[in-house]
């Protein structure tokens, strides 16, 4: 099958157990104070879970956006490095609202995937909440009783409180959870290690791919939990994961959701993929954010120097390093994946279609003005790494880390990555004190002083900056400031003229 066709299957299989398939939320949040990004399909519902909004459907399904670069759940570090996190990804998911619970979440989703995706169920595992004292939670004696009709004994595994009880943020629904792993290597492999001793140990080939939440709680933001109005079903299956196993890839860049992408860097950077392992994780870095920055631009989040724009533009930069240093890329070139990414992705989210033109300038003049900088900051850097390397010192001055991020649009996260790959790291309060100084000056630099006004004649001041780029004026009055608006320039000076045209008074 093809990623679209498992995307749509998933869509039909839920729609046929009467459940509404619904679009995907921007991946953008807008109005949850608590959240930046959708981190989880149920984030759209999340007020309905609470009870305070009506249920509009009580099953629903959907494909969601996600993103997981900040909070609670932050994937950004494995990201390329790995073959199986991503910062943007697509969960499907399905939904009861006080409806149906665990029996049928877990019956449907056995269904869907050794029926219709036709999964091996030897290659299968659940793991199921083994209980929490500190929280008066006890195991999940059944979500355990319902697997026991699909799976062995021994492939149900008991989980605790970080892998099995999950949590939308530090506040907000939660529940504890039952996750689907797959077993995804040779059979040769398999003989060699049970499957059972590689599930939940990071094993790049022994993975979660379907996590079924039985929300039952809300987290108040004393740390207690109260019940929720009604018992609630959140699931959320990675798709890209889902589509490497069913394409019987061991990679989720082997896919075809990621493949034509990493061709087009490949064609543009005139780098093969597979040869060079740093090569190959700039690929997959590249392959990934270049989804992150252009749905964040379809949702309305543009990079900028604050909270979620800074995230993308953090992203974006990170992205364009990776080419730089390891694909010898020094010109923008990413705005050039858009077309490819539309191809791959436009028929789900026919935004990225409708704002191409939009998503490629703004791709483009990013890469410039980080291009612009971004060789002398590189070569400041390798000096500073050099030097260290010669001492016992392995930690970056924070004032060396400030001048990267404040002259040369280095964010902090990027320098500590470059040092990372040299074994070094960043003085963080050295850095911090080094912004604190530079917000004092910024404070100053915007308190202005000022004198008494001095009238010179009267009037009131005219604009005539609709027609005119120049004319000549008459002042009416000034005063002395500290700080003026133009450098050396000690006064604020208030002018007229009449119509647009000098009054020659
Ligand atoms: N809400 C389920 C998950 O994100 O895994």
């Amino acid at each position: 099958m093809t990623s679209k066709e498992i995307r749509q299957s998933f869509k039909d299989f839920f729609a046929s157990k009467d459940h509404q398939v619904v679009p995907s939320a921007p991946m953008v949040i807008k109005d949850d104070p608590t959240l930046m990004f959708t981190n989880a399909g149920m984030n759209q519902f999340k007020d309905i879970i609470l009870g305070n909004a009506p249920v509009k459907y009580p099953r629903v399904a959907d494909s969601q956006k996600c993103l997981r670069v900040s909070g609670k759940h932050n994937d950004l570090e494995e990201v390329g490095h790995d073959t199986y996190h991503h910062t943007m990804f697509e969960m499907l998911g399905n939904w009861s609202f006080g409806d149906y619970f665990k029996k049928e979440a877990i019956a449907w989703a056995w269904e869907y995937l050794v029926e219709v995706l036709k999964l091996d169920p030897d290659r299968l595992y659940a793991t199921v909440f083994e209980g929490s004292p500190e929280e008066k939670l006890e195991r999940d004696n059944e979500a355990a009783g319902y697997w026991q009709h699909y799976l062995p004994n021994e492939r149900i595994i008991d989980g605790n409180k970080k892998d099995n009880f999950w949590e939308m943020g530090d506040t907000g629904p939660c529940g504890p959870c039952s996750e689907i792993h797959i077993d995804i290597r040779s059979e040769e492999e398999r003989a060699k290690v049970d499957g059972l001793l590689l599930v939940n140990q990071s094993h790049p080939q022994v993975i979660e791919i379907w996590n079924l939440v039985f929300m039952q709680y809300n987290r108040k933001a004393d740390g207690s939990l109260e019940p929720l109005p009604a018992k609630v079903i959140d699931t959320g299956m990675g798709f890209e994961r889902l589509t490497m196993a069913v394409q019987g890839k061991t990679s989720n860049y082997d896919t075809d959701v990621f493949q034509p992408i990493i061709a087009k860097i490949g064609e543009i950077t005139g780098v093969a993929y597979g040869n060079d392992t740093r090569k190959d994780i700039a690929k997959r870095v590249i392959a990934d954010h270049i989804r992150t920055i252009a749905f964040s631009i379809t949702d309305g989040q543009l990079p900028s120097n604050a909270k979620a724009g800074y995230v993308i533009r953090r992203i974006l930069r990170r992205a364009v390093r990776y080419g730089y240093t390891f694909l010898n890329m020094h010109d923008a070139f990413m705005h050039k994946l858009v077309p490819t990414l539309i191809d791959v992705m436009g028929d789900a989210y026919p935004e990225l279609e409708v704002q191409k033109t939009l998503i490629e300038k703004v791709i483009k003049e990013e890469e410039n003005a980080f291009l612009r900088t971004l060789e002398t900051g590189i070569r400041l850097l390798d000096k500073e790494i050099a030097e260290h390397k010669g001492s016992d010192r392995n930690e970056l001055e924070g004032g060396i880390a400030f001048q990267l991020y404040d002259t040369f649009g280095f964010p902090l996260d990027l320098t500590e990555l470059i040092l990372r790959e040299h074994g070094m790291s960043v003085d963080h309060k050295g850095f911090n004190v080094e912004m604190q100084k530079q917000k004092e000056r910024a404070r100053n630099a915007a308190a202005v002083e000022t004198g008494d006004w001095v009238k010179v004649r009267d009037g009131g001041t005219e604009f005539v900056g609709y027609d005119e780029t120049e004319c000549e004026t008459q002042v009416i009055r000034y005063r002395k400031v500290k700080q003026g608006i133009l450098p050396g320039c000690p006064f604020q000076v208030a002018v007229l003229c009449r119509n647009g045209r000098p009054d020659r008074r």
